[in-house]
């Protein structure tokens, strides 16, 4: 599974880089926003640093002005990644994208159907978000178990970019269900390089080592 880390903060990704944890980035308006920094700006750091896929989402909600922003982010990197929301006019962008070789990321997927309809309109990737999903009650794991047997009953090669994870448990199990991609903040990555044994075992190890004779 492809580790991407989640986030509009550039120092991150600096440090999850430097673990050989980045395959990808994702950004958000909020993620963008919390940052403090412009968009283009942020966008163009992260591609100097990381040589793997970066979404970078458009601001506006209709087709003509997606298509202009998605132009814009395409023209600014090749490892740019269109980030499209699943609305009509967002489906539509997504197919003209594709037509024009713009590689796509749809997000705001919350459904099985939406994810078909944008494999259908040939999304290179698919955002469900299961932590918000979690939010509300339900289990947004299922829908990831959905999405990955629905592409693979129909070959689409759209890939499964598990968004809005929350834990190591959501990376865990996205792992077991067989996802492309997990996009992760940077604090659940270190999450998942945790564990008490490990603290405990090293802590003895580091006394131990002052007895060895030199
Ligand atoms: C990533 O592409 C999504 O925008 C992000 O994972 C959403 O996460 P959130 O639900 O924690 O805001």
């Amino acid at each position: 599974m492809k580790f991407f880390i989640d986030t509009g903060e550039v120092s991150e990704i600096r440090q999850a880089h430097a673990m050989g944890l980045v395959d990808g980035v994702t950004t958000n308006p909020s993620l963008i926003a919390k940052s403090g920094r412009p968009y283009k700006e942020v966008v163009v750091e992260i591609c100097d640093i990381v040589n793997g896929p970066i979404s970078a989402e458009v601001l506006s909600t209709t087709y003509d002005e997606m298509m202009v922003e998605a132009r814009v982010w395409h023209k600014l990197h090749p490892n740019v990644v269109v980030k499209l929301p699943l609305i009509p006019d967002g489906l539509r962008a997504t197919r003209t994208c594709t037509n024009e070789g713009i590689r796509t990321n749809v997000t705001l997927c919350f459904s099985p159907t939406q994810a078909l309809l944008a494999a259908k309109a040939g999304a290179s990737y698919i955002s469900p978000f299961i932590g918000r999903l979690d939010d509300c009650s339900e289990t947004g794991m299922e829908l990831i178990d959905k999405i990955v047997r629905i592409y693979k009953n129909y070959g689409y090669a759209t890939e499964v970019l598990v968004a809005s994870v929350r834990n190591p448990t959501h990376v865990v199990d996205a792992a077991l269900i067989g996802a492309h991609v997990c996009t992760i903040p940077y604090s659940v990555m270190l999450q998942l390089a945790k564990h008490p044994l490990t603290d405990v075992g090293l802590k003895k190890f580091v006394e131990d080592a002052q007895k060895i004779p030199r």
